[in-house]
C-alpha cells in the first residue's frame, strides 16, 4: 500500500511538473506571437541549407541577409561549433525579435564516430546498443553545435531494390518499432533540455519505403489496411516515444503528395496519434508538388500549410507565397500561428530561448568528439551487426597464423567503411579493412594485399556509385592484369579474405539498383580465387540484401558486414579471427532472384498457397523457375557455436480478453563456444475477419548462453499482442486460434497452439 501510495505520488508529481512546464512554455510562446509579424512568424517556417554538405539538388542563397530579416527559422547542414555559433550570432543580435535558430543533420548512423548503417544496426536485435548508438550521436553533434537530427528513418521495405533500405531497419514494423523507440530515447533522452540531448526527426513519414519498382522517389500506392497493420507502426511508436519532429516523404500517399495530405499529416498524426510536436517537409518537397502536378508553387505551398506542414526544407514556397496566399484568402493567419507556434515551442523545449548558445560550447568538441570510449563502442556494436550468412566446416573463425590474402577493391578504402549518410565523418580517419586485420593479428599472422578488380567493370557506373568523395580510386589496369596480380598474391596465402560487395554510395539515397548482384568483375574475381582451392572467406560489404544464390552455393564462409562504421575494420577483425563470436540475424530477407521482390517473412497465404517443403505445383501460388522461400529469410544468422531449441511450452492452452499466458523454450548452446542468441517470438492469428499473415514478429531476447549450458526464455502473450486493423480500421484482437512459433529464424521454428476466448 505504503509502495503504491509512493508511486502514485511520483506519478502525480511528473505529471504535475510536466504541466507546469506546458503552461510556463505557453505563457512564453503567447507573449512571443504577440510581437511577431506577419512576415517574421513565416520566416519562421523556412528552413535553408547551407550547401557544406550536399544531400540535395538546390541550394539556397544569402542566408545571413535572410536570418538578419527574421526570414529563417532554422539552417541544416553547416559543420562546426564556431561556424554555428557565429550564424547563431546573427540570428540573436542582429534580427529584430532575436528568436534562436535550430541548427540541423543528417546525423544518421553516428557523427564523428560512427555506427553501422541502420539496417546493420537492426541485425544486432539490441535494444541497448541501439539506444546508446544515438546517445553518442546526440553527445558529438550536441557537441558541435547540431541541436537536431532527421533521424531515425523507420521506413519499412520489402524491396531491396531502393537503396534507403541502408538507412532504416528492415521489413518488420514490429521490431522496427522497437528500435524506432530506442532511436528516439537515445537521441533526445529523459528530456530535451539537457545540452547533449538532441531533438528527433521521425522520418519518412509515410510509406517511403514502399516506391513502385524500388525506384526512388517514385509513386506508392496502397491499401489502408496494409498500411496499418505492416507499414505505420514504425513512425507511430516513434510519436510514442515523445519525437519532436516529423518529416514528410516526397512520396504520394492515396494519390496526395504526404507533403499535402492533410488527412495524413493531421487526421491520423495529430488527432488520432496524438502528435505534438512539428513536421518539415523533405528537402523540396513543397516545390516538388509542382512536378507531382497538384499546382504551382503558391498553390502547393498554400495546401502543405493546411495539410499540417510547418516547416519548409529548402523550396522557400511558404516564404516566397503564404503572404500572398493570405490576402487571397487561400490561408488564414490561424494557419500560419500554429505552424510558427509548433516551432517556437521546439525552440523553447530546447532550452534556446534561455541560452541559445546552449550548443555551442566551443570547448566541447575536442573533449567529446570521436573519444576512445566512443570509439570502442562503435567497435562492439559493429561486431554485433555482422551476419554470418554461412560458414561451412568451420572455416570461421580464422587463425592469427600464417599468410592471409586480402582481395577486393573494398579491402583498402577508409572512406567506404563508414556507409551512406554518415555525413559528418572524416573520412580519411577509418582504418581500411587491411590495416584492421593487421592490427588484430599482430606479428602472428602476415597481410597481403591485391585489389583483384575495380568495383565495376563500367567505369561510368562506378563513378555513379561512388559520389561524396568515397572514391575507390579506380585502377587503370586492365581486369586480366589486376586479376593476374590477385592470384599471384594468393599463391602463398593459407587463406584469402574476399572485400567484395557494394560501395558506401550504391545504397542509400538515389541508388536504387535492378541488379541486385555483386558487380560482374568482382564476381568473376572471386570465382578464380576459389579456383585455386584455397579456402576463401567472402566479407561482403553491402548496403541492401543482395542476390547470393551462387555465391551460397559456392563460397564456403560468408560474412555480410554491411558497412559497420568508423571503427568497422577493428570489429571486422574481431569476428574473423574469433575474438568475437557473431550473433547478427537478418532483419531484412535475402531474395533468391531480384524476381521475388518484394520478399518478407510475413506475407498472407492467398487462397492458393503451396504446401509447406514443395517448390511447384501447378494452379498454386508460387514460380515455375524458383521457389517461393528466400535464400535467407529474416531472423536468419549463424555463429560459431549451435543453438538447439526446446519445444514450445505454454503455461495455459486458453486465455481470454484480460488474461495472459506464457510461452517458454529452452535454449541450449551444444557447441564449444559461449554465444548470444537472438530467440525469436512469432505468432499467427489462423482466423480472422479481414487475412492475416502466416507469422508475425511478436517479441525477441537476445540471450547469452554459455558453451554447454541451456536457458530458458519467456515471452508473455497478451490480447493487446493480438491486435491489428480490421476492415475499419480498428484496433482489435478476435477471439479464436493462435499459433506460438518461436525460433532462431523466422523459418526454423517450435510452435504450439492457444484459443483466446
Ligand atoms: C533528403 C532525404 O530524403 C532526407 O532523408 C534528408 O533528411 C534530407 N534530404 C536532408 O538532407
Amino acid at each position: 500500500m505504503k509502495k503504491l501510495l509512493i508511486l502514485l505520488f511520483c506519478v502525480l508529481s511528473v505529471t504535475t511538473f510536466a504541466q507546469n512546464r506546458d503552461a510556463e512554455m505557453d505563457l512564453f510562446v503567447n507573449k512571443l506571437m504577440k510581437k511577431i509579424t506577419l512576415d517574421e512568424k513565416i520566416g519562421q517556417l523556412n528552413l535553408p541549407v547551407t550547401g557544406e554538405i550536399t544531400t540535395g539538388q538546390a541550394k539556397n542563397s544569402d542566408i545571413a541577409t535572410k536570418i538578419r530579416e527574421g526570414k529563417v527559422g532554422g539552417v541544416f547542414n553547416l559543420k562546426g561549433v564556431e561556424k554555428i555559433k557565429e550564424i547563431q550570432r546573427l540570428a540573436v543580435q542582429e534580427s529584430r525579435l532575436k528568436i534562436p535558430l535550430i541548427f540541423g543533420m543528417d546525423v544518421v548512423h553516428g557523427y564523428e564516430t560512427v555506427f553501422p548503417i541502420p539496417l546493420g544496426l537492426s541485425c544486432s536485435w539490441d535494444m541497448n546498443a541501439i539506444e546508446q548508438s544515438a546517445h553518442i550521436a546526440a553527445i558529438e553533434a550536441s557537441a558541435d553545435g547540431i541541436c537536431w537530427t532527421f533521424s531515425p528513418m523507420v521506413d519499412v521495405c520489402r524491396d531491396a531494390r531502393w537503396g534507403r533500405i541502408a538507412e532504416g531497419s528492415g521489413e518488420d514494423p514490429f521490431l522496427g518499432g522497437e528500435i524506432a523507440k530506442a532511436m528516439i530515447k537515445g537521441y533526445q533522452g529523459k528530456n530535451l533540455s539537457q545540452k547533449n540531448n538532441i531533438m528527433a526527426c521521425v522520418k519518412h513519414f509515410a510509406l517511403y519505403g514502399a516506391p513502385d519498382a524500388g525506384r526512388d522517389y517514385n509513386t506508392v500506392d496502397m491499401s489502408h489496411q496494409r498500411m496499418f497493420n505492416e507499414y505505420m507502426r514504425p513512425y507511430q511508436a516513434a510519436v510514442e516515444a515523445g519525437a519532436g519532429s516529423v518529416m514528410a516523404s516526397f512520396n504520394e500517399v492515396d494519390g496526395v503528395p504526404a507533403t499535402a495530405n492533410k488527412w495524413l499529416m493531421t487526421d491520423v498524426l495529430r488527432n488520432q496519434w496524438k502528435f505534438n510536436g512539428f513536421v518539415v517537409t523533405d528537402f523540396t518537397g513543397i516545390s516538388e508538388m509542382i512536378q507531382h502536378g497538384i499546382g504551382d508553387l503558391q498553390t502547393v505551398s498554400a495546401r502543405a500549410l493546411k495539410a499540417g506542414i510547418d516547416m519548409d526544407m529548402v523550396s522557400e514556397g511558404f516564404l516566397s507565397t503564404l503572404k500572398k496566399s493570405l490576402m487571397e484568402g487561400k490561408v488564414t493567419e490561424a494557419q500560419i500561428n500554429l505552424a510558427c507556434k509548433r516551432i517556437l515551442e521546439a525552440k523553447y523545449k530546447l532550452g534556446l530561448f534561455s541560452d541559445p548558445y546552449k550548443y555551442c560550447d566551443i570547448t566541447r568538441p575536442a573533449k567529446e568528439i570521436y573519444t576512445t570510449e566512443h570509439r570502442d563502442i562503435a567497435r562492439k556494436t559493429a561486431s554485433e551487426s555482422f551476419v554470418l550468412l554461412k560458414n561451412e566446416h568451420n572455416l570461421l573463425p580464422i587463425k592469427k597464423q600464417g599468410t592471409i590474402a586480402v582481395v577486393g577493391p573494398l579491402a583498402n578504402s577508409k572512406a567506404n567503411m563508414p556507409g551512406t549518410w554518415s555525413v559528418a565523418v572524416d573520412l580519411k580517419m577509418p582504418a581500411t579493412l587491411i590495416e584492421g586485420l593487421q592490427t588484430i593479428a599482430g606479428d602472428k599472422a602476415q597481410i597481403v594485399y591485391a585489389k583483384g578488380s575495380n568495383l565495376a567493370g563500367d567505369s561510368a557506373y562506378e563513378a555513379r556509385a561512388t559520389a561524396f568523395s568515397r572514391s575507390l580510386n579506380r585502377d587503370e589496369r586492365s581486369d586480366e592484369e589486376l586479376l593476374k596480380e590477385a592470384l599471384q598474391t594468393a599463391q602463398n596465402a593459407d587463406v584469402i579474405v574476399a572485400a567484395l560487395g557494394e560501395s558506401s554510395e550504391m545504397s542509400g539515397e538515389s541508388s536504387s539498383r535492378t541488379n541486385i548482384n555483386i558487380p560482374d568483375v568482382q564476381q568473376h574475381l572471386l570465382k578464380e580465387l576459389l579456383k585455386t582451392g584455397k579456402p576463401v572467406v567472402l566479407v561482403l560489404f553491402t548496403g541492401r540484401p543482395l542476390v547470393l544464390t551462387w555465391e551460397n552455393e559456392h563460397v564456403p564462409a560468408i560474412l555480410n558486414v554491411w558497412f559497420g562504421g568508423s571503427e568497422a575494420a577493428y570489429a571486422i577483425g574481431d569476428v574473423l579471427f574469433g575474438n568475437v563470436n557473431p550473433s547478427g540475424k537478418l532483419t531484412t530477407s535475402f531474395p533468391q532472384n531480384v524476381g521475388q521482390i518484394p520478399i518478407h517473412y510475413n506475407y498472407k497465404n492467398t487462397g492458393r498457397p503451396l504446401e509447406e517443403g514443395k517448390w511447384f505445383e501447378k494452379f498454386r501460388s508460387n514460380y515455375l523457375d524458383v521457389s517461393n522461400d528466400p535464400l535467407y529469410p529474416f531472423g536468419y544468422g549463424l555463429s560459431y557455436t549451435q543453438f538447439e531449441y526446446s519445444n514450445v511450452t505454454l503455461s495455459s492452452p486458453v486465455i481470454d480478453g484480460k488474461g495472459e499466458l506464457t510461452a517458454s523454450v529452452k535454449v541450449t548452446n551444444k557447441g564449444k563456444i559461449d554465444g548470444y542468441e537472438v530467440v525469436q517470438l512469432y505468432i499467427r492469428d489462423l482466423v480472422g475477419s479481414v487475412t492475416r499473415p502466416v507469422k508475425e514478429l511478436k517479441g525477441f531476447d537476445k540471450v547469452f548462453i554459455k558453451s554447454g549450458e541451456s536457458q530458458t526464455v519467456k515471452f508473455r502473450i497478451t490480447p493487446d499482442l493480438l491486435k491489428f486493423y480490421n476492415y475499419d480500421l480498428k484496433y482489435v484482437w478476435e477471439p479464436g486460434d493462435f499459433d506460438v512459433m518461436i525460433g532462431g529464424n523466422s523459418r526454423d521454428v517450435k510452435s504450439a497452439r492457444f484459443t483466446l476466448k
